[in-house]
């Protein structure tokens, strides 16, 4: 995906404190990134990614979705910001709307998502909580591209948490979230420098059909 002599084109959505956001400015910074982020777009006011941009030099853009009647009309907006940028990818960094066919189909194979998960476990929300509940011994994260299915794309990469003794959905939450940190700039390293694509609804891998795994630094 990576255009000749120059870096892969990034537009990153969120909603929220935008800590994996950091996390994927910081990896562009790195040498040899394949990538640059150069939109970010949120559907919140104020939303703490907002500054972390702002502070990166990034451009910035805030899309509230409250200010459209539909979510038709909120994702004809959102595309049209999205496609003024001429982006090779999209990234959904705890961008927390939920998309639909039309939106999705004119992204397929250039957007990706992050999952508090192993998918297909747990998808949709209170990822943790259920987690617990379902007595599990390991959680992770997953990126995956984006389906319509919500949490459903093919599986590009995950990481492994072990489950402690005494686990709470906001301590299980915490150890999950630096895992993302390392997970999302090493999945979006692939996709931008071509290494991962979508193909057949399942993501190859330097030409074969695999996934990234990473399992945790020092137990977890
Ligand atoms: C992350 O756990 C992400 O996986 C989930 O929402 C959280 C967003 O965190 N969808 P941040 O805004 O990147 O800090």
């Amino acid at each position: 995906m990576t255009r000749v002599e120059e870096k892969a084109r990034v537009v990153v959505l969120i909603s929220g404190s935008g800590s994996n956001l950091q996390s994927l400015i910081d990896a562009s910074r790195e040498r040899g990134s394949p990538y640059l982020i150069d939109h970010v777009i949120s559907n919140r006011p104020g939303a703490g990614g907002l500054e972390r941009a702002h502070k990166a030099g990034i451009a910035h853009t805030t899309l509230d979705h409250k200010d459209f009647p539909d979510r038709a009309s909120f994702e004809t907006a959102l595309g049209t910001c999205i496609d003024a940028r001429s982006p090779d990818i999209v990234v959904c960094a705890g961008f927390m709307r939920v998309l639909t066919e039309p939106f999705v189909s004119h992204y397929q194979g250039r957007m990706i998502n992050i999952h508090p998960s192993l998918l297909p476990s747990f998808r949709g929300l209170n990822t943790h909580a259920r987690a617990l509940d379902a007595g599990v011994a390991f959680a992770g994260c997953s990126v995956h591209w984006v389906s319509v299915g919500v949490d459903e794309g093919a599986i590009i990469g995950q990481a492994i948490v072990p489950v402690l003794p005494g686990d709470t959905p906001e301590s299980l939450a915490q150890r999950v979230l630096e895992q993302e940190h390392r997970l999302y700039p090493a999945c979006l390293n692939l996709v931008a420098s071509g290494r991962a694509i979508l193909r057949e609804g399942r993501t190859f891998l330097d030409g074969k059909p695999s996934t990234l795994g990473l399992w945790p630094i020092g137990g977890g």
